[in-house]
């Protein structure tokens, strides 16, 4: 089958054009980049013809809830006329655990809206709500520091490697469609702080850590907001072996 990635060039979509050609199917890879505009329509006739189902991981930089809202709800319509047109007979979304739990964020505001117009839209869908990547810490630690210090708000995740999301994503791509929403998780709950302290060190980084619900990551999520729910599929990877075998933590190397 051929399968569109859409975002296909980012972190996620990188690895599920490798899980799709691991599975023997073709993928197609749909970003601007490639010429493909999922905001204007560009070049999205052209790059579903034949496919039989879209996996939509693409991402944009969003400043505010309004902003985030726009991108993701604007750019699922257009993906799904487009989809729907083409005759593609499933639509696969990659959402977040935990973000109909949170009503700060502004991410989260337009991950909802992605989810609601996929939905309801004219392509049979499934939501598969992922929890946060095992580099999720070093991401946060990236964005938050000033001077040497970074604030951490003290989340519990039950992070996942990228590459096990992959596999799953596909495997769900070549199912019936559900309807509605499946969450993936990795094995163990994790406390952020930690996760970015181990980061750290298997990176040789000095970061002055403080635990803070100040940041970017308010009170509203903690607790088990963020952690999946008993039905969720669980993937092998702990964030241990991601720390030992990643070759962004230096594994590998010489
Ligand atoms: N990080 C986590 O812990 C986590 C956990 C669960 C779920 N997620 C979800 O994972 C998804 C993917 O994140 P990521 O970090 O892998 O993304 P990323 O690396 O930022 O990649 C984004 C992709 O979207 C494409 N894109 C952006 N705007 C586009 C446009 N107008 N038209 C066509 N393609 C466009 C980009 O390609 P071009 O720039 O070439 O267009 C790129 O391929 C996000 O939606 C996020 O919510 C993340």
């Amino acid at each position: 089958m051929k399968i569109a990635v859409v975002g296909g060039t980012g972190l996620t979509g990188r690895e599920v054009v490798r899980a799709v050609e691991a599975r023997g199917h073709e993928p197609v890879v749909i970003a601007r980049s490639v010429g493909v505009d999922i905001i204007t329509g560009e070049g999205l006739d052209d790059a579903l013809r034949g496919v039989g189902a879209i996996i939509d991981v693409s991402n944009a930089p969003t400043a505010d809830s309004e902003a985030a809202r726009a991108f993701f709800g604007t750019a699922t319509s257009t993906i799904l006329a487009a989809a729907a047109r083409a005759g593609v007979s499933h639509h696969v979304v990659l959402s977040i655990v935990g973000i109909d739990r949170v009503a700060g964020n502004p991410h989260y505001a337009g991950k909802r809206r992605q989810e609601e117009v996929a939905l309801a839209g004219p392509v049979p869908t499934t939501v598969v709500r992922a929890t946060q990547f095992h580099d999720f810490a070093a991401m946060v630690v990236n964005w938050s520091t000033t001077d040497g210090v970074a604030p951490i708000a003290p989340l519990l995740v039950q992070p996942i490697a990228v590459p096990d999301l992959a596999d799953v994503l596909v495997e769900v791509a070549g199912q019936a469609p559900v309807g509605g929403i499946v969450e993936v998780a990795g094995p163990k709950t994790e406390d952020l702080v930690d996760m970015a302290r181990r980061t750290l060190a298997v990176r040789g980084e000095t970061v002055e850590l403080v635990p803070s619900w100040q940041g970017r990551f308010t009170v509203e999520m903690a607790g088990e907001v963020l952690l999946p729910g008993p039905a969720a599929r669980i993937a092998p990877t702990t964030f241990e072996k991601w720390l030992a075998t990643d070759p962004a933590n230096g594994a590998g190397s010489a």
